[in-house]
């Protein structure tokens, strides 16, 4: 848990999607805190319910994806309960979102200017002329050279890496207190990715913005982020600060992680993926979810799901053998001797 003061508390979600499968269990009694200007990661291999955390947590479900349990607290408020008109403005004037395609967040047929002007106009509420000229330093400040130019130019006209700059700007314009940018770099080459994120953690750094940083990508987490929360089969199975989630995972699945990313383990060659896959998200748990995939499985891990119990100091893991020693457990026999 953050030790800082909380921006955001997400109390033990569980987001289900109904379809003609059977009901698919995305997040699981998922709990955490975001600290006013931290920047938390959240990691885990495609499907691990990254995204639909992120878009429970803003209220963006779309049915038939709906919350059953737990609560979404935002300075105390909780938004779950929120009524409608009240959420669009905590979304519109407190939050920022990022998306990983940047011709998501923008329009294709009006020019950049206008977009970040009219952001400003709606929650500012600037004129036109104040709200031009604004957007033209927000453009400086996103490091987007010949701004005025851009100004009248189309997304299309932009790169990639220049198009997520412009998404950045806009979900900075209304000095939010909380980003949620969801693979903001994953579209993007190597260099685009590593200016963007400098860019992201100078704005939001300057500010103090909280940031929730997706990705399945955990070399990303490690250049952006302070702590990690790591996500498998819906539930978070591991958190902890970035350094030492990295330098001693507890959970074998962070382990894994750690093991596909050559560039963390000083190795050069092919990317190793995990072997096996998730399990499907219809069923019961029944044990461990990562139980078929884990090299040190044993017996319990088949019957008893591990619960996410608090391991160290500001440390929490999901699995049997990362449980700490009980205090009150005395040695006996000869160990004791
Ligand atoms: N509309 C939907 N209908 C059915 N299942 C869905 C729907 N949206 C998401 N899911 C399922 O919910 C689970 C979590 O999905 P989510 O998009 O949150 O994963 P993710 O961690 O963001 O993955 P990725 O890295 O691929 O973006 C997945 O198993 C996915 O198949
Ligand atoms: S609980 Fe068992 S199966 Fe699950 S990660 Fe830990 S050791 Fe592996
Ligand atoms: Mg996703």
């Amino acid at each position: 848990m953050c030790a800082i003061e909380p921006v955001l508390q997400v109390q033990g979600v569980s987001i289900e999607i109904p379809t003609r499968h059977g009901t698919v269990h995305a997040a699981r009694d998922v709990d955490f805190a975001l600290g006013r200007g931290e920047r938390l990661g959240i990691v885990g291999e495609s499907g691990s319910g990254k995204t639909i955390t992120a878009l429970g947590i803003m209220r963006l479900l779309l049915p038939p994806a709906h919350v059953t349990s737990g609560r979404i607290l935002f300075e105390g408020r909780d938004v779950t309960t929120m009524h409608p008109k009240d959420v669009n403005r905590w979304r519109g004037n407190e939050v920022g979102m990022i998306f990983q395609d940047p011709l998501t967040s923008l329009n294709p047929f009006l020019r950049i200017g206008i977009q970040v002007a009219e952001v400003l106009e709606i929650h500012r509420g600037l004129s036109r002329a104040q709200a031009m000229a604004e957007a033209e330093q927000l453009l400086r400040r996103v490091q987007i050279s010949d701004a005025r130019r851009r100004l009248s130019e189309y997304p299309h006209q932009l790169s990639g890496g220049m198009r997520q700059r412009v998404v950045i700007a806009i979900a900075m314009a209304t000095r939010p207190k909380m980003i949620i940018a969801d693979e903001p770099t994953t579209a993007l080459d190597v260099t685009a990715q590593a200016n963007v994120l400098d860019l992201l953690r100078d704005l939001t750094e300057a500010e103090r913005t909280s940031v929730v940083l997706i990705t399945h990508d955990l070399s990303v987490i490690a250049d952006f982020c302070e702590r990690v929360l790591v996500m498998y089969a819906g539930r978070i199975v591991e958190e902890g600060s970035v350094d030492e989630v990295i330098s001693e995972p507890r959970h074998p699945y962070t382990q894994a992680l750690l093991n596909s990313i050559p560039r963390l383990q000083g190795a050069v060659g092919r990317l190793p993926s995990i072997p096996g896959a998730p399990p499907d998200l219809t069923r019961e748990l029944q044990g461990c979810p990562f139980a078929p995939r884990c090299p040190v499985a044993y017996d319990r891990c088949r019957t008893e799901v591990p619960e996410l119990l608090e391991i160290g100091p500001g440390r929490r893991a999901a699995c049997h053998l990362a449980q700490p020693i009980p205090s009150n457990i005395t040695l006996e026999g000869d160990l004791a001797e």
